[in-house]
């Protein structure tokens, strides 16, 4: 716990020290995005997420989402909206490039009592809640393709809150289906999911 405070006051540093550099319209270097998105490099670092691996589309939209402040949930809010509101397209493109350029490492974080039930429900969706199939979209190794992220491998912890908070209304423009989707499921679905997926090479 004691750890976990420590690291989002060094987040919370971070944040402020980018959001100041930002109003010099300083080139951001690849090096201000793995402070907090993880050494290894960009592997992930509670709360920010691993971007090794993650598609190039994907990135450059969910920048352009920090921007124009449509992704605005807590962490996001917080962090990104100062970290990624102030690239230029090249950076933005050259960063998402590099990003998706690296071998993504599972983070393997999750309930492995719940992975049974997490695969199943990756693979077949759960009719009666009318959720679909995830690996439709997502691929049968959740690995992505364009918009559609890679989700195999991520956080235990990232991927349960994403799914929660679409559910609590933030992040409403994201692209269909997720917001209906996730606003479908139990908390132990997500559970079950996002524990499933943390392993997922
Ligand atoms: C101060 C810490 C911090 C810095 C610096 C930072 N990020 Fe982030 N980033 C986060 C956090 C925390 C999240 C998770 C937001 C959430 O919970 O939805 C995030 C989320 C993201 C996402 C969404 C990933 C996904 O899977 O949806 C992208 C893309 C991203 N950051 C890119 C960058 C880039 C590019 C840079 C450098 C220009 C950068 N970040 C710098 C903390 C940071
Ligand atoms: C019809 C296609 C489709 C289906 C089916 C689908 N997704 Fe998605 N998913 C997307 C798209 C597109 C996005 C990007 C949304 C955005 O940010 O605009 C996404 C984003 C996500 C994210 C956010 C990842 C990140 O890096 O922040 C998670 C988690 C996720 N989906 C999980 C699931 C799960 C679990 C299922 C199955 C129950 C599922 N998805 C079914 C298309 C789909």
């Amino acid at each position: 716990m004691k750890l976990i405070k420590l690291k989002i006051a060094i987040l919370a540093t971070v944040g402020l020290a980018v959001s100041l550099s930002a109003g010099r319209a300083e080139p951001l270097a690849t090096r201000n995005c793995t402070w907090c998105h993880g050494g290894t490099p960009a592997q992930g670092y509670t709360p920010a997420p691993r971007l090794a691996g993650q598609k190039y589309q994907y990135i450059l939209k969910q920048i352009s989402d920090f921007r124009w402040h449509r992704r605005n949930n807590p962490y996001s809010k917080l962090y990104m909206w100062a970290a990624g509101g102030h690239l230029t397209p090249q950076r933005a493109h050259h960063l998402a490039a590099y990003f998706s350029s690296l071998s993504p490492m599972p983070a393997n974080d999750g309930d492995r009592e719940l992975v049974a039930r997490g695969r199943r429900m990756f693979a077949e969706g759960i009719p009666d809640a009318n959720i679909p199939s995830c690996v439709a979209c997502h691929g049968p190794r959740g690995q992505g393709f364009g918009e559609i992220p890679r989700i195999g491998g991520l956080a235990y912890t990232y991927l349960r809150r994403r799914l929660e908070q679409w559910a609590e209304g933030y992040d409403a423009s994201a692209l269909h289906p997720m917001p209906e989707v996730a606003g479908k499921m139990s908390p132990r679905m997500i559970a079950a999911l996002a524990s499933y997926l943390s392993f997922v090479k």
